[in-house]
Formats: C-alpha cells, sequence, structure tokens
C-alpha cells in the first residue's frame, strides 16, 4: 500500500499499523503539528534536522536518508511529514509488512520524483528480497530488475530519482547492518517529559476547542505514559466524558474521573499493563520469564506486549529486561499492593 501527498495536502499518512485504530488516525491528523515550530519535545532531534534541511536545501540536493527510531507514537511519522513540508517536496508513505512483492516496490521507486520523500513505517519489517533491492536504490538510486527465468534470465539496471528514504522502526536491533549504515542520519526519539506533554495537551485543547484547566491538564499529562499519542487520546476521552457529563471545564475531578472510567491509573497503566506485571509476580514468581510465555499466558500478541506495553513499562522501572527473560521489578509489585518476597534487602530486582 502506498499514498502520495503534495505539500498542498494537509496530511496523508495513511498507513495503518495493527496497533493503530481508526480514532487514532483521525485524531492524529487533526493535532499532528504540522512544522518544526509546532513540534514540542525532541529537541536534540529537530535541531539536528533542521541543519540537515537547510544545508541540502543550500546545496540544492535531497536530504540523506534519514532513520528515526524510538517507542510507538512519540512523533517519527509527524517528523516524517514536517521533514518533507519544510523540504517543500512530496511525501509518499508505506510500511515494511505492505510492501511484498518486489514488483510493487519497483514500481513505487520508479513513480518517486527527483527530491520526494519516501517514508517506510515499521522498516525492520521489510522482507529481504525487498531490502536488497533498496541498498543500491539507497546508494547509487539504481534498480536492478531480472528479466526473464532460467539460463536465459538477465538483469537491467534502471536510474531512479534521487529520493530521500525516512525510515521509522521501534527496533533498531532488528535492522540489518547494511541497511542501517546506509542512513546518513540516525535519530532516536525519546519519551517526553511531562512539562513537554502538558504542553502539548494544551495545544491540543485549543485546537479541539475544549476547556481545561492547570489542574486537569496536568491529571491527564501524568498517565500519557509520556507519549504524545496517549496524550492526545486520553484528552479525547476526557472531553467525550466532561461533555456528556455537562462539565464546562476539565479540571483535576473531571479528569480523574474520565480517567477512572477507561480504567487507566494515576501513572497510566491500563489493565493490560497490570495483567503482564501480575502474570509475571503471580504465576513466575517474579521472573525472568519469556516474552512468548508471558504473551501465551494472557493471550496477547508478542508483538503488542513488546511495542504498546513493556516500553513505558521499562522506561518507569517497573519491567525489567534480562538475558533470561523479563522481570518485574519491586516497584512493580509495590505499585500492585504486592508484597516483594525478601522486601527489606536491597535489590531492586526480585
Ligand atoms: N501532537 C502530537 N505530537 C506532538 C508534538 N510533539 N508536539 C506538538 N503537538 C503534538
Amino acid at each position: 500500500m502506498i499514498t502520495e501527498s503534495s505539500q498542498n495536502i494537509k496530511n496523508d499518512s495513511t498507513v495503518k499499523g495493527n496497533l493503530r485504530d481508526e480514532e487514532d488516525f483521525v485524531l492524529d491528523n487533526t493535532l499532528r503539528p504540522q512544522n518544526f515550530l509546532e513540534y514540542i519535545g525532541q529537541e536534540k532531534v529537530k535541531k539536528n534536522l533542521d541543519i540537515q534541511i537547510q544545508a541540502a536545501k543550500k546545496r540544492k540536493e535531497p536530504i540523506e536518508h534519514v532513520l528515526l527510531y524510538g517507542p510507538a507514537g512519540l512523533g517519527k511519522t509527524t517528523l516524517a511529514n514536517i521533514i518533507a513540508r519544510e523540504m517543500n517536496v512530496n511525501i509518499k508513505t508505506t510500511s515494511g509488512p505492505a510492501i511484498e512483492k518486489v514488483g510493487d516496490f519497483g514500481s513505487i521507486l520508479t513513480n518517486l520524483s527527483d527530491g520526494d520523500i519516501l517514508f517506510i513505517d515499521e522498516i525492520h519489517r521489510l522482507n529481504k528480497t525487498i531490502e536488497e533491492i533498496l541498498y543500491p536504490a539507497m546508494e547509487d538510486f539504481k534498480l536492478d530488475i531480472i528479466i526473464g527465468k532460467g539460463p536465459s534470465a538477465r538483469t537491467i539496471q534502471l536510474d531512479l530519482p534521487k529520493f530521500t528514504l525516512i525510515g521509522a522502526t521501534t527496533k533498531l536491533g532488528s535492522l540489518s547492518n547494511p541497511l542501517r549504515n546506509r542512513f546518513g542520519a540516525v535519530h532516536r526519539l525519546e519519551f517526553y517529559t511531562n512539562k513537554e506533554i502538558e504542553k502539548i495537551i494544551k495545544r491540543s485543547t485549543r485546537i479541539l476547542d475544549v476547556t481545561a484547566d492547570q489542574t486537569g491538564i496536568e491529571k491527564i499529562a501524568s498517565c500519557a505514559r509520556q507519549t504524545p499519542r496517549v496524550a492526545n487520546r486520553l484528552l479525547k476521552r476526557v472531553r467525550d466524558y466532561s461533555e456528556i457529563k455537562d462539565h464546562k471545564i476539565i479540571d483535576g475531578i473531571v479528569a480523574r474521573e474520565a480517567l477512572d472510567m477507561i480504567d487507566v491509573d494515576h501513572m497510566g497503566l491500563e489493565p493490560a499493563d497490570k495483567q503482564i506485571l501480575k502474570t509475571i509476580i503471580e504465576k513466575f514468581g517474579g521472573g525472568p520469564v519469556g516474552l512468548n510465555t508471558i504473551a501465551a499466558a494472557i493471550s496477547e500478541e508478542v508483538k503488542t506486549i513488546e511495542d504498546v506495553y513493556e516500553p513505558y513499562l521499562i522506561q518507569i522501572g517497573f519491567l525489567a529486561r534480562t538475558p533470561r527473560g523479563r522481570m518485574a521489578t519491586e516497584n512493580a509489585y509495590n505499585h500492585l499492593g504486592i508484597t516483594p518476597p525478601n522486601s527489606g534487602q536491597n535489590n531492586k530486582l526480585l
């Protein structure tokens, strides 16, 4: 699947990963910042990208290939769209698992124009054959096509436009070295601070035309898993609640009531997070236990645990990834109100 947008079209981004629902999607498009000025946080990445863009513009060249990595929902797609807008070029968007056939990928590449950006989300999920086509395409802007089969098969080489590839991944480690090395710039996106999340929520309240006081904003921010996508999703749920209950202003009390209704606790944990931690603690003695075993025990997909739940649990120090598997930390026991074994000992990982 590929989508195309020109700079006149406000936002294309129609890649759909399994983990993003329709609602997230529409929401993203309304609230997504359009330029670096509107984009809150990730200061270092923004600065570096801005320099890269200004330098490329000065040389009248496309920017070098960019790889963006980091947990889901931190703004990789948004940044790719901003880069395209700042460079004043078209962006075509697709994703690793969506590119199945060599022929399809060939036509994506040959349909690009000089300077265009090709954005591949979840680039770590590209299949090997497609990845191998990408190497000469990225390096020399060449496409090798094999015509025919067997002994009479021959290869012809096509020139490709000088495009820029922007790859996004949640798993840098799953990218092969040859692919990773072909990116001119690699940027890691970090979880946001609470203050940044508050600013993002404030901006979103203005766009959505809802009124929230500082305590209301802080309440939502503290549950947003340091992730803008979650912050905006929670804001929308809280807005629904306050509208239905006829509250004119989202204050701390309204926000907490709304978050209680959707089972989000004061640290932003959802029932699935707690189920993961409880499973490790109650069924596997706190760990270490393998991810596949956890997934089977709670009937959840490994990928969902890895991409959606685990990064934040690790970030807040509730879960530890060890060579022998996942372990619940003392903080996790305390949060769930379970007495840690050996409590009193100075041992964080139990
Ligand atoms: N909405 C989603 N992500 C954002 C960000 N980083 N800055 C501003 N608004 C956002």
